[in-house]
This record gives structure tokens, sequence and C-alpha cells, in this order.
């Protein structure tokens, strides 16, 4: 381990980096728990470079990551390095400030992942480097934008949710047959992981005619069929008030919220509601207009092994006039999962809606 010998190098080592990565794995596990807060991860290495804490920010008023992790620590904290995925707050929130218990912990040394933009939380290093704290900032850019926290992130920058876009569909990209039967177009493992991909984020939103065609139920349920603890909020655009009373998404099961207004003013007030990370669910006509208005941040699209040959396709019109002005997307992960291929990209320029006020 270099750090001991080395103290004040502005570089983090393999050690941190590795530790950084973990901070990542910590927060994304934590994914949909913390809203509005971000889903930060932390880990403590001790002053001989070996991990002795780490754990994720508790849901709103409890810990922030940092504390978990160097409660954990205990005094192999003193002399330590605390790595984390987001800077420390400066600030008396619903907890006090993390830069004074990192401080008291007797951590001489902190590396972080992204810095924190929201201006009452902010001022994190500066705190840190005024105590003599080493502070190495700004790591892992990449990785982090890939994560749970880069995904907080950026609705904390855009004033809107980050929004995830999922679709099944067939080889020749229908996602429903001629009749509208939509039921089942992927392999049971590719249901499952849309309830992972579900539980992790704070809302799940679909149009009237997917209530209409599907009465989708729109829960978390494990492979038994058994319903998650924590559900997302069910978010239904129906500007016509079609959605019948006895539909699925009105259940008990989840809340849920009949919106019958635009889709930027639902995405605010989806905002306001603490959601910082949705997953679109809807059918092509949503999707258009979510895709049309700059409001889709990831697409992840499950392909099918099938031809329908008729039926609608993935999405609506975009009013794309020609090949050169394509929507292009990043190339993220192509899984197999049982007998579909999972596609995982990123839009390259989602434009924000507004500037944000963000809270930690
Ligand atoms: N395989 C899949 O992944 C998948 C997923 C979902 C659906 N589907 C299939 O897709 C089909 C349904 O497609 P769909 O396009 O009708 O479903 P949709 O996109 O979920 O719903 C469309 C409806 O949303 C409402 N809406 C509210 N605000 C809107 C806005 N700002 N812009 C556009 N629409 C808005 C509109 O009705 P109002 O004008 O009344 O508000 C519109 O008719 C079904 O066959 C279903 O099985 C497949």
């Amino acid at each position: 381990m270099s750090h001991p010998a080395d103290p004040g190098r502005a570089e983090a080592d393999d050690a941190e980096l590795e530790a950084l990565r973990q901070c990542l794995s910590i927060g994304d596990a934590a994914a949909g728990l913390t809203s509005p807060n971000p889903p930060v991860g932390a880990v403590v290495l001790d002053a001989s470079g070996r991990v002795v804490g780490g754990g994720a920010t508790q849901p709103p008023g409890g810990p922030h990551a940092e504390v978990v992790a160097l409660i954990q620590s205990g005094t192999s904290a003193v002399g330590g390095t605390l790595v984390s995925s987001l800077e420390p707050c400066a600030h008396h929130g619903r907890t006090g400030p993390c830069t004074d218990v990192i401080a008291a912990a007797g951590i001489t040394r902190v590396v972080f992942g992204a810095a924190d933009p929201n201006p009452i939380a902010a001022g994190g290093a500066a705190a840190l480097r005024s105590r003599g704290i080493d502070v190495v900032e700004d790591q892992l850019p990449d990785e982090i934008r890939r994560s749970a926290v880069g995904r907080w992130l950026a609705a904390t920058e855009f004033g809107r949710p980050h929004v995830t876009w999922k679709y099944a569909c067939t080889l020749d990209g229908r996602v429903a047959a001629a009749d509208g039967s939509s039921r089942w177009i992927t392999s049971e493992p590719a249901r499952a992981d849309v309830h992972r991909l579900r539980a992790g984020l704070d809302a799940v939103l679909v149009g009237s005619g997917t209530v209409l065609t599907d009465d989708p139920q729109l829960t978390v349920r494990d492979e038994a069929g058994k319903l998650a603890l924590r559900q997302p909020t069910r978010f239904v655009f129906d500007r016509r008030g079609r959605v019948p009373a006895n539909a699925l998404v009105r259940d008990t099961c989840a809340p849920t919220t009949v919106w019958d207004g635009d889709l930027r003013a639902g995405l605010s007030a989806l905002y306001d509601m603490g959601a910082r990370a949705v997953l679109l669910e809807g059918g092509p006509t949503l999707a258009a207009a979510f895709l049309r208005a700059d409001c889709v941040d990831r697409v992840v699209g499950y392909l099918a092994p099938a031809l329908l040959g008729a039926g609608p396709t993935v999405v609506g019109d975009l009013e794309i006039p020609d090949i050169g002005q394509a929507l292009r997307l990043d190339m993220e992960d192509v899984t197999l999962i049982g007998t579909d291929v999972r596609v995982t990209a990123v839009l390259r320029a989602a434009r924000p809606a507004q500037p944000a006020a963000a809270g930690h």
C-alpha cells in the first residue's frame, strides 16, 4: 500500500480506486431506498490500506453512507482513508455534517467520486481541507455516470427525474401483436430482471393506452409472485380520464398517481414527490412523446427471439426527417438473459428541463 509512505499525494492509488468501485456497488444496491437523497456508498480503509468498514446512505432521516461506514470501522479509522462515491456533506440537514464525523473519527485522507452539486450540501472538500485532511476528488467519472449515484446527479442537474425507458420486443421490433396482446414477449428470466430494475427506481410510468390494453399491476414482485416491501409509485399519464376505477394500477399494493396534465409537468411533479430515477414502461405513444421532449436518458430493451410481422413497433413517430438526424445512443451493455438479449444504451444528449434545487 503506498499511502502511509506518501500521505499527501494528489492521485488515488489502486486500492482507493477499488474501494471507490465498491462504493458504487454499495450505492447501486441502495438505489430506490434513499430518494430524494443520493444512493451513496462509502468505504473506510485503515492506515495500512485494509478495508475496515462500509455502508450505504440510509432512507431519508437516517445516517449518510460515510457515517454508517465510520460506525462500522470504529477506532480502526484513525489515520485511515474514507472513500465515498459523492463529496461528503458539510451542512446540517436532517442529519449533521459528515465532514464533522469524518474529522472526529481521525480520518486523514478522503477520496471521492463526484462533487455534490447541491449548493446547500456542497463545500465538503473545502471543509475537510480546512481541517488538514487530504482530499482527492473527481475520480472514475465514467463509472460514476453509469451508477445509481450518477443517475441522481443527472436528475439534480436536469431538475427532473432521470428517465430509463424500458421495453420488450420481438427481433422485428414489435412490442405487441396486431390484436394488441403482448403477454409474454420475453422469457421468465427477462421478466424477473424487469422486477429488479423496477425495485431500484422510484416510480414506474405508463400511458393510459397500456393500462387499457394490458391492465398491468406494475408492482415489484419476486419470482414466487410475492410483493416487495417497498414499491415504486405508479404514475399513469391519462389526459382524458380513461383509466377505469377497477384498473389493477389503482389497487392498494403500491401508491398510484393518475396524471391528467402535461408530460414535463408530470416529471416535475414526480421530482417534487422526491423521485430522482424513474422507469418509463409505456407503449410506443408515450415513449415517442418522451423522446421528442428530450426526456429519456437511458434505454433498456429486451429483445426476444420471436417475429410478429405486424403490430405496434417500440416507438411511435419521432418526426425525424432523415438518417442524419437519427437519435444516437452509446451502448453500455449487452447481456443474454434467459433466451432474450438485454441491451442498455444511453442517449447522447438529454437536455436539462430547468435548473434544479436539490436536496441531500
Ligand atoms: N412490450 C412492451 O414493452 C410494451 C410496453 C407497454 C405497452 N405495450 C403495448 O403497447 C400497446 C399500447 O400502446 P400505447 O402507445 O397506446 O400505450 P401508451 O404509450 O402507454 O399510452 C398512450 C396514451 O398515453 C396517453 N398520454 C398521456 N399523456 C401523453 C403525452 N404527453 N403524450 C402522449 N400520450 C400521452 C394518451 O392518451 P390520452 O390522450 O387519453 O391521455 C395516449 O393514447 C399495447 O398493445 C401494449 O400491449 C408494450
